[in-house]
Formats: structure tokens, C-alpha cells, sequence
């Protein structure tokens, strides 16, 4: 079965096609990063007309690339939320539109469900049960996965999401937009012997803070630059990444105990750090728990994890309604 997935909730324009749902066939991605840099983040109404711009081209060329024609297609998927409203309807009316013309089924997708199904696209081997961290610049979110399309939202954050935090943090530090590639480069270079808070509010919950964290690292640099002296960057970035990742570390080997899961998997652009895998392998094996992470070009904002989501989510509950409408504030149920 080839379904056609399109993803428009933030600002990567991309469409995918995929096979039975684990195979890719196509993966196009549009980044707007630069058109929002100057901004230094996303703004809503200006990604909203990029994706206005390309994506006809977009899915033309997803279908042109692996020589698929039109009526292969069998089913079309988007992202319906969350998300910015203006995005999400654009690739929402794309997807109907194609589900019309086609006469295929059309399926919308939650974007949270779809970060998760990044793992089933790189790893064909993949079966819940599982516990899975997905965490990106929207979203961190501890979820338990009893089966296909079956959810437990064990923790999340109270506040800033993991990658925010990895953005402001640069961006205090005077490194580039989107952080956390920039702070995870550093940080190799850097000493991890800095104390940023003291202790950990939310010890022994599933939940997460990183706005303490993040002040901490604003107000020291504040000081220093008051003070004259030297801010070190490197030996910041290191501390910075060190203690969210022993955060979330701690989280999620505690989730994977108590659910008595042999699977974890993580998902989402910080997904992509470099410390956040050595460490979560390191420590599964140490477990005897098998550990998966998607390639990082399918841990950042795709379509391939769309039209994987939409391809199971087909098949345990069939097509959604064309007066399917989007939902920035969706959940994961
Ligand atoms: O999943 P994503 O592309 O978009 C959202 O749905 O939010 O995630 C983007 C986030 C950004 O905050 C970016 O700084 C972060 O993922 N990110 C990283 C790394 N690569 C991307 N954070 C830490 N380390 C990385 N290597
Ligand atoms: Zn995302």
C-alpha cells in the first residue's frame, strides 16, 4: 500500500511517499529556515505562504522522483495538528484535495504520533510495546506505547520544550538558529563542570522543567558579561547539554522499569543530540533494553513519519472525515 504523507505544522514544507508504512520511496523536505532567521524563530504567517508556494511542486516531485503515477497512490495522510493553524491548513487542503481527485482515502495525522513512527520507517524490525521520548522544538513528551495507536502520556513538560531550551540557550550564547545542532557541536569541545541548578523540583514524576535550567545559564552569562570576564561558551554548552540529558535520562529509564518494556525508542529534532544517544544506548544496553533512534534527517520535521503514522493508523481505524478540521492544540489519545 503507498501512502502519500504531508507535513506543513511548523516551517518544513515536506512531502513523502511510503511503502506499507516502514518503506520510504520518496522523502522531500523544504526547510523556511532561512526565510525566518532574521526573525530568529518561525513566524506563523510567513511560513504559512512558503508552504502556500511549494507545495504543489512538492508533491509533484515526491511522486516524479520514484517514477509513482497518481493512481498508484492508495491513501493520502497530513498532519491536522499540533500545530500553527495557518500551515496546518494548508497541507490538510492539500490532502483532501488529493483524496478527491484520487478517490483514495484520506487520513490526518497527529504530529506528535507521527515523530514516534520516524522509528518504524528506520527500523523494520519494530514492534510495541514500547516507551518513547519524543522531544523537539514543541514538544516533550514521555509516552507509552501498548499498541499501534494505543497511547499513555506518562509525563511531559511544565513548561519550555526540550529543544526550546536548547534554542534560547544559543541563542544567549551567540550561536546560530536552530540551536541544538549548534550546542551539541560545542559541547565536544567543552567541560561539562559547571552546576547549573541545584536540584531537580520535579524528581521521582514522569514531568519535565527546563525554564530553571535555562535562566540559569542566562543569568550567569548576564554576570559574567557585567562582570568583563570571559563567558565560557564551550564549557557551558557542555553543562547546559549534560544536565537535560541526565534529566531526561532519568525520566525515561524509570518509565521503561516501570512499564517492564524491553523497547525504548526517542524521536523528535533533540533526538538527533549526539550525548542524548551515546548516552541512552550506553545505558539500555547496560539494561539489557533494545534502543532505537531515527536517522537524524527523519528525527527533525518530516513527511516519511506522516505517511508511516497515517499508513497504521489506516489500518486500525480506517479513514478519517474530509470535514476533518485542524487542531493546533491537538493531543495524543
Ligand atoms: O522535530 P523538530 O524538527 O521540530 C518540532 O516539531 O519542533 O525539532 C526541532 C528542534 C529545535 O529546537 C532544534 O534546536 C532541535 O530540535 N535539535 C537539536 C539537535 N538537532 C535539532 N537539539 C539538540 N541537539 C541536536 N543535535
Ligand atoms: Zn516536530
Amino acid at each position: 500500500m503507498l501512502c502519500l504523507g504531508i507535513e506543513t505544522s511548523c516551517d518544513e514544507t515536506a512531502v513523502a511517499l511510503v511503502e506499507d508504512g516502514r518503506k520510504i520511496r520518496s522523502n522531500l523536505i523544504l526547510s523556511q529556515i532561512e526565510r525566518h532567521q532574521k526573525f530568529g524563530g518561525v513566524v506563523p504567517e510567513l511560513a504559512a505562504r512558503c508552504h502556500l508556494e511549494v507545495i504543489s511542486q512538492l508533491v509533484a516531485e515526491a511522486l516524479r522522483q520514484p517514477g509513482v503515477l497518481p493512481r498508484e497512490v492508495d491513501l493520502v495522510a497530513a498532519t491536522y495538528g499540533p500545530g500553527l493553524i495557518g500551515g496546518l491548513l494548508v497541507g490538510l487542503s492539500m490532502a483532501k484535495a488529493l483524496s478527491l481527485a484520487w478517490q483514495v482515502p484520506f487520513v490526518g495525522v497527529n504530529h506528535v504520533e507521527g515523530h514516534i513512527y520516524a522509528n518504524f520507517l528506520a527500523h523494520p524490525e519494530l514492534e510495541p510495546p514500547l516507551v518513547c521520548l519524543t522531544v523537539s522544538g514543541g514538544h516533550t513528551q514521555l509516552i507509552y506505547m501498548a499498541e499501534h495507536g494505543t497511547y499513555e502520556l506518562l509525563g511531559q513538560t511544565r513548561d519550555d520544550a526540550a529543544g526550546e531550551a536548547f534554542d534560547k540557550v544559543a541563542r544567549v550564547l551567540g550561536l546560530g538558529y536552530p540551536g541544538g545542532p549548534f550546542i551539541d557541536r560545542l559541547a565536544q569541545t567543552g567541560q561539562p563542570n559547571l552546576t547549573l541548578v541545584q536540584h531537580d523540583a520535579l524528581a521521582g514524576t514522569y514531568d519535565f522543567s527546563f525554564s530553571g535550567i535555562k535562566t540559569a545559564v542566562v543569568n550567569l552569562v548576564h554576570h559574567l558579561r557585567q562582570k568583563g570576564e570571559a563567558v565560557p561558551v564551550a564549557d557551558l554548552a557542555a553543562s547546559f547539554q549534560r544536565q537535560v540529558v541526565t534529566v531526561l535520562a532519568d525520566r525515561v529509564f524509570r518509565a521503561v522499569e516501570a512499564k517492564k518494556v524491553k523497547t525504548l525508542a526517542v524521536s523528535g529534532g533533540v533526538a538527533a543530540n549526539s550525548q542524548l544517544r551515546s548516552f541512552f544506548s550506553a545505558e539500555a544496553a547496560r539494561r539489557g533494553i533494545q534502543f532505537f533512534a531515527p536517522p537524524p534527517v527523519l528525527c527533525t520535521d518530516n513527511a516519511g513519519m506522516i505517511a508511516a503514522c497515517g499508513y497504521f493508523r489506516y489500518l486500525k481505524k480506517g479513514a478519517s472525515s474530509l470535514a476533518l478540521p485542524a487542531a493546533p492544540r491537538l493531543r495524543l489519545d
